[in-house]
């Protein structure tokens, strides 16, 4: 236990985690150099957009200047303020964490909330300055943001590297080896191992990621899951090196996997303390803090036979992903579905593109919505997740909604126009700091909603890029909000309704008719869209019918060109509803969240 470490790189996003992993990698022979960048983002979309969204693990095996020969096992983890609650998984199973910050770009608003992360769980912090190859590198302005800004000592103990080229990353292996203390723990005490995360394989059943505590595992062991009290036989353990490799015994302070023939799903989950099925530990490892989901949206199959397999798909996403929650709902106008509970708007971007790629199906999402309060004139409270779910408004004496804290971090030359797009969208100034290097911290409580909408891509065009966002829930407060009701063909749909704040309805609805206007494709017959407030219409768009059929051009007489076109009209049908006799995209049902945007 003595040449374990264990821990952690916490950054911003793109601040170079997934590149220096590689580099450690590299640099303890575990993986070839000039292979596949970013090894550890391992699912398709993480490459594709670039980033972390799960945290994975790799154990690599080290020898030190002082002759040992050490294990290393490195946790990497996401750095979009959605998946912070991924970091804190993370963080817990560590004695350590590298606290990686871009020589260009300076500390940032996850810099800061990961690294406190980290100082809350105790975590022994290396400061790490990356990205010194490049010209407008600023490493001395850098070590005093972490001084002043994080409060971490940082002039002598910072190091200085290029994760790209590989300059300084040697040093790295070495300060963790000497710097992050070995895990504490009792081999010989009964086995208790936290889950940090679990996946479901079609072949081997669930898979757990876990970190042992204390005790030892191994393989026919029988071992207990010890909120479900669920019984198993771990059939098989392991460690990534960097690929699942097999192992006779993990003991305290290890990190690894296992699995077990798990066919049930709901009998393990993230959190939970693994033990021995017989004289096992008594107590719960203390899980992790319960997230509560910040946005809400409906998933509904495009095509209605596909309900059980979204079911099936959804349960399979949500033990790999313990922060989504859901439960089933059903629409006049989509039929069966849930309404899931999401970090955020990348997460339920990322979890709609998860069910779609890893379970083939084709779904709908509706506009997410905020969780409001609804105090009704008979005097009940309502937790209104779904703006079809308010009622009607002489039944309401007053709605609350939630508001956030908002921390953003930004190159001084831009306050000015942050401060006009924190005051448009409602907020209200709690803190202003200029720091060195020019950076200021701005803080602001705004409503959800309004964060919702695009306030993130506006403070990126705001300030070029520069300027990054963390937030915390806050509070609940009052608002004169109202129900913004979309008709097409004069029936209202229940799932384009959105609540907005009174004083901002009319440009909402007249912009919101237009925009779905214009996604509707044309039809055989006109197609009205009207919002409304109440029953008072606010706004009309008309889409006007098809001229020709659209095999007319064919001419009748090739019927291979004749099917093709026909067929492209079908998948181009694919992610659309039929509502009455109207076919209706998925971008109507998102078009609120592009409000304004031009
Ligand atoms: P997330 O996984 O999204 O949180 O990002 P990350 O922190 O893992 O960043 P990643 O490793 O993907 O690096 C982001 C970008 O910075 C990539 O284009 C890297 O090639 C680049 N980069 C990383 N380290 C260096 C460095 O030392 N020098 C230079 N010039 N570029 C670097």
């Amino acid at each position: 236990m003595e040449n374990i470490r264990n821990f952690a790189i916490i950054a911003h996003i793109d601040h170079g985690k997934s590149t220096l992993a590689d580099r450690l990698m590299e640099n303890t022979g575990l993986i070839k150099k000039g292979g596949a960048e970013q090894y550890l983002d391992r699912m398709d979309i993480e490459r594709e957009k670039g980033i972390t969204i799960k945290a994975q693990t790799v154990r690599m095996p080290f020898k030190a200047e002082d002759g040992k020969n050490y294990i290393l096992n490195l946790i990497d983890t996401p750095g979009h303020v959605d998946f912070s609650y991924e970091v804190s998984r993370a963080l817990a199973a560590c004695e350590g964490a590298l606290l990686l910050v871009d020589a260009t770009q300076g500390v940032e608003a996850q810099t800061l909330a990961n690294a406190y992360l980290a100082i809350d769980q105790g975590l022994e912090i290396i400061p790490i300055i990356n990205k010194v190859d490049l010209a407008s590198a600023r490493p001395d302005v850098i070590i005093e943001e972490i001084e002043e800004i994080v409060g971490v000592p940082a002039r002598e103990a910072a190091l200085s590297i290029s994760a790209k080229t590989g300059i300084g990353t040697g040093e790295v292996l070495e300060a963790i080896v000497k710097r992050i203390p070995p895990p504490k723990a009792d081999p010989d005490a009964p086995l208790s191992a936290l889950i940090f995360d679990c996946w479901y394989d079609s072949y081997q059943g669930v898979i757990a990621l876990f970190r042992v505590m204390q005790g030892r595992v191994s393989p026919g062991m029988k071992i207990k899951f010890m909120a479900t009290g669920a019984v198993y036989e771990v059939a098989r353990l392991g460690v990534f090196s960097p690929d699942a490799m097999d192992i006779k015994e993990l003991s305290a302070g290890d990190v690894g996997f296992l699995a077990g023939a798990i066919r049930e799903i709901r009998d393990v989950h993230v959190g939970d303390t693994i033990t021995t099925a017989k004289d096992g530990a008594t107590e719960q490892i203390p899980g992790f803090r319960e997230i509560q989901p910040m946005v809400f949206a409906g998933l509904y199959p495009a095509d209605n036979v596909e309900y059980s397999e979204l079911r099936d798909a959804i349960e399979k996403l949500s033990l790999n992903d313990a922060s989504l929650i859901f439960e089933p709902e059903s629409s006049p106008a989509l039929g069966f579905g849930f309404r899931c509970g999401f970090l955020g708007l990348l997460h339920m971007e990322i979890i709609q593109e998860r069910l779609e790629r890893e379970f083939k199906l084709s779904l709908i999402i509706t506009a997410p919505t905020v969780v409001y309060k609804v105090k009704t004139t008979k005097g009940e409270v309502l937790e209104v997740h779904n703006p079809s779910a308010l009622p009607d408004a002489q039944n309401i004496d007053h709605i609350e909604e939630p508001y956030i804290r908002a921390q953003i971090h930004t190159p001084a030359e831009y306050v000015g126009g942050i401060l006009a797009l924190c005051l448009e969208k409602r907020g209200i100034q709690k803190e202003l700091h200029y720091y060195a290097g020019n950076r200021v911290i701005l803080t602001f409580d705004l409503p959800l909603n309004e964060v919702l909408l695009d306030f993130f891509g506006k403070l990126k065009t705001i300030s070029r890029g520069y300027a990054s966002l963390d937030y915390e829930p806050l509070d609940y407060k009052i608002s004169p909000l109202v129900r913004l009701n979309i008709l097409i063909n004069g029936d209202p749909v229940d799932a384009l309704s959105m609540i907005v704040h009174r004083d901002m309805a009319y440009e909402r609805g007249r912009d919101l008719a237009l925009r779905i206007k214009r996604v509707i494709p044309r039809q055989m017959f006109e197609v009205d869209v009207q919002a409304a407030i109440g029953g008072r219409v606010i706004a009309r768009e008309t889409v006007k019918p098809m001229r020709k059929n659209v095999t007319a051009k064919c001419y009748g007489g090739d019927i291979t060109r004749k099917r093709k076109l026909l067929e492209k009209q079908k998948e181009g049908k694919k992610r659309m509803k039929r509502l009455g006799r109207v076919d209706i995209p998925q971008e109507a049902f998102l078009a609120i969240l592009s409000i304004k945007e031009e």
